[in-house]
């Protein structure tokens, strides 16, 4: 299996994911990064790693389609069958989504369907939220939505400034991405309706 990490920033997640892969904890290849901007730092994270990189920057295309065309030919060119998305702040559109079905996975720093969207943690901090959590799922045409595959659950305690709370969701994030795509690969996930079952064993 081949998979894809698509980041647009830090690139903790794909930091985690690729150690994960080269430890041999996930047995797959992490074949190309995909980033959108030319000054992430996941750029240089990949660099070190001696990871393939795509950058494509959506200014250079015309149109979406266009730019997520040229997306596809790098994917198709490294035979990628599996794609995770790591803080890649573009929606794709329905036809990207529908040729992946299935196949594309995301992270999210909430317990979904709460507090979707770019500011997650801010926001069920400051809502009062009295938990908080990180959630693996897989990506429909929706944002934010989808199967979801895994989900860790933290309290937010009284003591938690936005700051802690933050770190203790990035260490989280780093923990379970790793095992979706694990479980992934280990085809033990098992779609039923909208429900991710997973086989023992
Ligand atoms: C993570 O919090 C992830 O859940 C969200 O974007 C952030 C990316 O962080 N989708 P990093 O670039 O992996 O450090």
């Amino acid at each position: 299996m081949n998979l894809a990490v698509f980041a647009s920033g830090r690139g903790s997640n794909f930091l985690a994911i690729a150690k994960a892969v080269k430890s041999g904890k996930i047995k797959i290849s992490l074949a190309l990064l995909v980033c959108d901007n030319p000054g992430a730092p996941v750029l240089d994270k990949a660099k070190r790693l001696g990871i393939k990189v795509a950058l494509v920057k959506r200014q250079d295309f015309v149109s979406k389609k266009d730019f997520e065309t040229r997306i596809i030919q790098h994917l198709k060119e490294n035979k990628i069958n599996l794609i995770a998305m790591a803080g890649f702040m573009r929606m794709l559109s329905i036809d990207f989504v529908r040729a992946y079905r299935n196949r594309i996975i995301n992270i999210h720093p909430s317990l979904l369907p709460s507090f979707k969207g770019g500011h997650a943690i801010k926001d069920a901090f400051f809502y009062g939220a009295k938990v908080a959590g990180v959630t693996v799922h897989f990506v429909d045409e929706e944002m934010d939505h989808g199967p979801i595959i895994l989900q860790s659950v933290i309290e937010i305690k009284e003591k938690d400034t936005l700051d802690s709370l933050e770190k203790k969701i990035h260490k989280i994030e780093h923990k379970l991405y790793p095992q979706a795509i694990k479980l992934i690969v280990q085809r033990k996930l098992k779609l039923v309706g909208r429900s991710v079952r997973i086989k023992a064993g």
